[in-house]
Formats: structure tokens, C-alpha cells, sequence
């Protein structure tokens, strides 16, 4: 029952535990991944698809073979949509950065295959993963491989990256550990359809109707999202009627019209914003969804996930290899510096973007006062660029 050890047992190999191990192999430490999901399952996950400058650099090292520059799309700013009208947020001109448009599944995709080609150590379909004697000097992971065969690998370290619905973050006594949680009362419906771009850019729009989002995937797919009660169900609704809520949603003088086509995607996203702090409990660190979510506006969850991780990994290689924990012992409140910022950005997003179930005319006004406050300032649109582009790495002893 007990198999070889390894540095770093990572539960989880989303693209926070994958981009981990990547990482962990570069500075020479040996790493195992066990998620629950089938491979397949994971590659056909729709998320989101907006990564920061940061992300980009991280996906881009010559050893993942990532098509991030050749496939994904630049993009040097966005649209806000309000009162019919667009006002162009350029990233470029006010903060010199951009972002990727470059789905979640196809960074999955890139980050699957460099394991496989580098004979990296990836266990899909597991049941009953858990870390094992994390407060001990030899914690490990349990899991049951796909054969039914109990496995116990000891490791130095074990990292939960196994998403929103953690197991590892229970391992962290509830006494020692505390939740902030806010819910919201809309959600996202999502398609995707095969249907020419709309807008060269992504557009934000919010409208007496709600929000609606046009973001893109490729010349002949199409990613777009309108706001809806978190019981919808997406069967509920026609193609017609989809076509007919998000067009309602960026009606305008300008004339703005959708480009339509089959709907061949439907889901409904639910919104949530989560911290858990601390992030780690003696030898456990957990990152990406299991230690924090956010709602979708902004597309920060990804971003985050990858952040974590790039703060992580150079933290347990000083660790394993020179016996130097200082990094660790920063580590979770290094993260969550960024993951308030991101939090506060995703919440204020959200907020100015969307319409309340019951609104009162007071707010709906005000929230147009407030979007006009940001896109008739240079400093507000500048505010706005700075987080959606992403905040350069601050070391916990700056925090
Ligand atoms: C996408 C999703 C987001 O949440 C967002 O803010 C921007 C883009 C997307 O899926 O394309």
C-alpha cells in the first residue's frame, strides 16, 4: 500500500495543481498529482477565459509548448456598456499592460500534455483523495486508483489544489481556520455558440435588464453571458429567446446588433465570493478555488489560482532543497494580499455591473453615476485597467 515518496503530493490537477508541479519539476523537485475528475472530463470544462500579462508569462516558458501567443488574442482593453452606449477602457494607453484571450480548457490542454511529455507523475479518476498526517514530519497523500487499489505516497509537503469544493481544506482545524463568505442573488447564464465575433473586444454591458457580457473564443466561436436568477435552468430556455435576451441587454443608439448562430453550450454559473484564511496548516498549503473563489466579472478566479501558485512553488523548493521554511511561513499571507484585491475587484465589478432582483430606482441611478465616475476619468479608467490587467507580486513583508 505505501508507494515510492515524492517532495510535493499535490490533491487536485486542475491548472492550479498542474501549473504547480510544472513549476516544483523545474527547480528538480518531484511532484505526484491525483484528481478525481477523468482527464477528459477536465479538457472539456468551459471557464473562463481572460488571462493577466502574469499568467501569460507563466504559461509561456518554452517547456510547456503552450500556443498562449500563437492561438490566444491579445486584447488592449475593454468595453463598458451602459445607457446604450460603449466606452472603450484602453489598457494600453493608461497602465501599458493587456491581457490573453485564451480559454481555461485549452491552457488545461497545454499544461496535461507537458506533463505527459515530461513523464510527469498525474493520476486522474481517483476516488477518496485526502492528505494524510499533515502535522507530522511525514505527511502524505491516500487515494484509491482507478483499478480500486488503496495508494498511500509520503511527501514533504502537501498542496490542495482540488477546487472550490476542497477536501484538504478541512484538514485545517475549524478552530484555526475562518470563512468569509457573501452570496449573491443572480448568477450567469453562459453559451457558447458558432457564430462570427460580435465586437473585436470584450464588452461589459449593464442594462435596465442586467448584465450582459460578449466575450469571444476563436473567428467561428463565440463565449457570452447574461445575468439570471441562480435557479434558471438552462434547458428552459430557447435559442430565440437567449438571442433575444442578450441583443435586449446591448440595445443602443450606436446600434450595436449581435452576430447569431447554434447555441451548442449551456450553463449556469454560480456566483459566490470565498476566502479561507490561513491558507496553510503545518505541512498542507492549499491554492487556486480551495482556499478562495470569486464571482466571474473581472475573470480573476483563473488568474488568481496561477498567482498562488507562482508564490508557492518558489516557497517549497527553498524549503526542500535548503531546509529554509521562511518562504512558507509568508506564504498564505503573501496570497491573500492579492486575493482581497481580487475579491474587492470582483464584488465592485459585479455590483456596478449587474441590477439587483429589486432594485430601487435610487441604486440603478447611482450605479450609472458611478460607472460614469470611472469612464469620464483617466484616473478611474486607469483604476479599472490596473486590476483587470493584474497587480505585480508584492512580497509578504511588503503587505
Ligand atoms: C470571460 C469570462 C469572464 O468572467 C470575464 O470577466 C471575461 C471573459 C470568458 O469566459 O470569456
Amino acid at each position: 500500500m505505501s508507494d515510492r515518496s515524492v517532495d510535493v503530493a499535490i490533491i487536485g490537477a486542475g491548472p492550479a495543481g498542474l501549473m504547480l508541479a510544472h513549476l516544483l519539476r523545474r527547480e528538480g523537485l518531484s511532484t505526484v498529482n491525483v484528481d478525481s475528475r477523468l482527464e477528459e472530463k477536465i479538457r472539456r470544462t468551459h471557464r473562463a477565459g481572460i488571462l493577466e500579462h502574469g499568467s501569460v508569462e507563466m504559461l509561456s516558458h518554452e517547456d510547456l509548448n503552450s500556443r498562449v501567443l500563437s492561438e490566444g488574442h491579445r486584447h488592449d482593453g475593454i468595453d463598458l456598456r451602459f445607457g446604450g452606449q460603449s466606452h472603450r477602457v484602453d489598457f494600453q494607453a493608461l497602465v501599458g499592460e493587456s491581457v490573453w484571450l485564451y480559454p481555461q480548457n485549452e491552457l488545461f490542454h497545454d499544461l496535461a500534455t507537458a506533463a505527459h511529455r515530461h513523464g510527469m507523475d498525474v493520476r486522474y479518476n481517483v476516488t477518496e483523495a485526502r492528505p494524510m498526517d499533515i502535522e507530522s514530519d511525514s505527511p502524505g497523500v491516500y487515494f484509491v486508483d482507478e483499478g480500486g487499489t488503496p495508494h498511500e505516497i509520503r511527501s514533504r509537503y502537501v498542496v490542495g489544489a482540488d477546487g472550490s469544493r476542497s477536501v484538504c481544506r478541512a484538514s485545517i482545524p475549524e478552530g484555526l481556520r475562518r470563512h468569509y463568505v457573501s452570496e449573491y442573488p443572480f448568477a450567469w447564464f453562459g453559451i457558447l455558440t458558432e457564430a462570427p465575433p460580435s465586437a473585436p473586444e470584450l464588452i461589459y454591458a449593464r442594462s435596465p435588464h442586467g448584465f450582459a457580457l460578449i466575450s469571444q473564443r476563436s473567428a467561428d466561436v463565440q463565449r457570452m453571458y447574461f445575468q439570471c436568477d441562480p435557479e434558471t435552468d438552462p434547458n428552459s430556455w430557447s435559442e430565440e429567446d437567449i438571442w433575444a435576451e442578450l441583443q435586449k441587454r446591448v440595445e443602443g443608439p450606436d446600434g450595436l446588433r449581435l452576430k447569431t448562430g447554434p447555441i451548442f453550450d449551456k450553463t449556469v454559473l454560480k456566483f459566490r465570493s470565498f476566502v479561507c484564511d490561513p491558507m496553510h496548516h503545518e505541512h498542507l498549503f492549499l491554492a487556486g478555488d480551495a482556499a478562495h473563489t470569486v464571482p466571474p466579472t473581472g475573470a480573476k478566479g483563473l488568474n488568481l489560482a496561477l498567482a498562488d501558485v507562482r508564490v508557492l512553488a518558489p516557497a517549497l523548493a527553498a524549503a526542500v532543497r535548503d531546509e529554509d521554511e521562511r518562504l512558507l511561513a509568508d506564504y498564505s499571507d503573501t496570497a491573500l494580499a492579492r486575493v482581497w484585491k481580487a475579491q474587492n475587484f470582483s464584488y465592485w465589478m459585479t455590483g456596478m455591473l449587474h441590477q439587483e432582483p429589486d432594485e430601487n430606482e435610487f441604486n440603478a441611478a447611482r450605479r450609472l453615476g458611478e460607472l460614469r465616475a470611472v469612464v469620464d476619468s483617466q484616473h478611474g479608467k486607469a483604476f479599472l485597467a490596473e486590476q483587470y490587467t493584474g497587480w505585480p507580486d508584492t512580497p509578504a513583508s511588503a503587505v
